[in-house]
């Protein structure tokens, strides 16, 4: 297959390259979804975990748990592997010991939340026609019967709880165990990441949930360096590694906020970008183009998801800033030139009040940032600065259609 080197056919190129697969070895080891058999740095909250959960070993009721703590800092991973080691050793013994995770950001609703519960022992439900209450019903008579341990999982749990009725089906459930009357137990194991969320909660569905509170720090550079190096031995190949590439991996995730899943992505791009360059290693300058791609991404899919008025308020923000790149912009500049914007496309523009609500929603998605800034006699005003690449942001925005027609020039 080498000799077809001087034979010009590139398809043959690319057959014969994914064939070799010289960098990696098992790459989906790499991928967000990926339980790993060991979790460096975490030893103290799996056993926390377990021995909150153990008693369902037993047939006993588990305590309630509540995960919480930074993105990519182990909550997931720690949940899903105390849960499948705590399956095998009830199968091994003989108990009933059931865990149902559902991720409530995919099942955004009580109803989906209820549906999962229900399907996850054993009950079959319609899409629609029954109300929450049935479900959970139906749910309880079905436990009350089968007897036995369940664990529910309820990750990124937040979303569960910005829902119309969420802190109706949270509070049930933190009950559930008097309904069933001891002829089965049900835990809870809460999960999130937002701060704001836990202080929140309704004082009598935290202190229920959070019985135990299992807090996740970040994790240092030489914490995710040997995470890193775990998962790199499963998913390389030996020797395709160059020098100082997961130290810098680590480095850089942890600049932001020790965030594993940053520091993985960075490592499997990196990877990807060799292969797909034909690179026999991995170098440190595949970890920035992995860098520079996974923003591209990230911004360009926050950016496609933005609604008409946000878009032409983040292209206003671009069009203002103009020579001056990096430089901050006034809202009231932003609110003209997004006028202006409006006026050209024939579209009816939103009140400047309204504006600055947008920009506190591309604030929080990471598009810019902004603060408020006094100007003396002439008040207060928000100044807004781009916190995204704008080349990034334009690209994405050529795939509106109604957009790109502003940028034909
Ligand atoms: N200690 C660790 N050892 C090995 N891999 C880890 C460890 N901690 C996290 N990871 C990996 O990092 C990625 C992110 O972790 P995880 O999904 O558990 O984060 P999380 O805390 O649930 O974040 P989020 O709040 O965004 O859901 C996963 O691929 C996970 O396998
Ligand atoms: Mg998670």
């Amino acid at each position: 297959m080498a000799g077809v080197r001087g034979v010009a056919d590139p398809l043959e190129e690319v057959f014969s390259s994914a064939l070799t697969r010289r960098i990696f070895r098992r790459r989906w080891v790499l991928l967000p979804d990926y339980v790993p058999e060991t979790l460096p740095h975490r030893e103290r909250e799996l056993r926390r975990l377990a021995e909150v959960l153990a008693p369902a070993l037993r047939g006993e009721k588990p305590g309630n748990a509540f995960l919480y703590g930074l993105t990519g800092t182990g909550k997931t991973a720690v949940a899903r592997h105390v849960l499948m080691r705590l399956e095998g050793k009830a199968r091994e013994l003989g108990v009933a010991v059931r865990a149902i995770y559902v991720n409530v950001r995919q099942r955004d609703t009580p109803y989906k939340v209820a549906a999962s519960i229900a399907e996850g022992v054993g009950v079959r439900v319609p899409f629609t026609g029954l109300s929450v209450g049935e479900v959970y019903e139906r749910s309880v008579k079905r436990l009350k019967r089968l007897g036995g341990v369940y664990i529910v999982v309820l990750d990124e749990i937040d979303f569960l709880a910005k829902r119309p009725g969420g802190q109706d089906l949270l509070y049930r459930l933190t009950r559930v165990n008097q309904e069933l009357g001891g002829n089965a137990w049900v835990s809870l194991v809460g999960i999130t990441n937002s701060l704001s969320f836990v202080e929140s909660l309704e004082p009598r569905v935290r202190s229920s949930l959070g019985e135990v509170e299992l807090v996740f720090h970040p994790y240092t550079a030489p914490q995710l360096k040997d995470i890193l190096e775990d998962r790199a031995r499963e998913a390389f190949n030996p020797g395709v590694l160059g020098e100082g590439v997961i130290d810098l991996c680590a480095a850089l995730a942890a600049r932001e906020h020790g965030d594993a899943r940053r520091a993985l992505d960075l490592l499997r791009v990196a990877g990807e970008i060799a292969e797909r360059r034909g690179d026999p290693l991995v170098t440190e300058e595949h970890v920035y183009a992995a860098r520079i791609e996974i923003e591209r991404d990230r911004v360009g899919e926050v950016v496609r998801g933005l609604p008409l008025h946000a878009k032409l308020v983040i292209l206003a923000i671009i069009r203002r800033q103009g020579a001056r790149e990096g430089k901050s912009v006034y809202t009231g500049e932003v609110y003209e030139e997004y006028k202006r914007l409006t006026a050209e496309l024939g579209l009816e523009h939103v009140t400047l009040r309204r504006v600055s609500g947008i920009l506190g929603e591309l604030d929080m998605l990471g598009l810019v940032k902004s603060r408020v800034v006094s100007r003396g006699r002439y008040g207060k005003t928000r100044e807004v600065i781009l916190d995204a690449d704008p080349k990034a942001i334009l690209e994405a925005l050529q795939e509106d259609p109604m957009v790109a027609r502003l940028l034909e020039d």
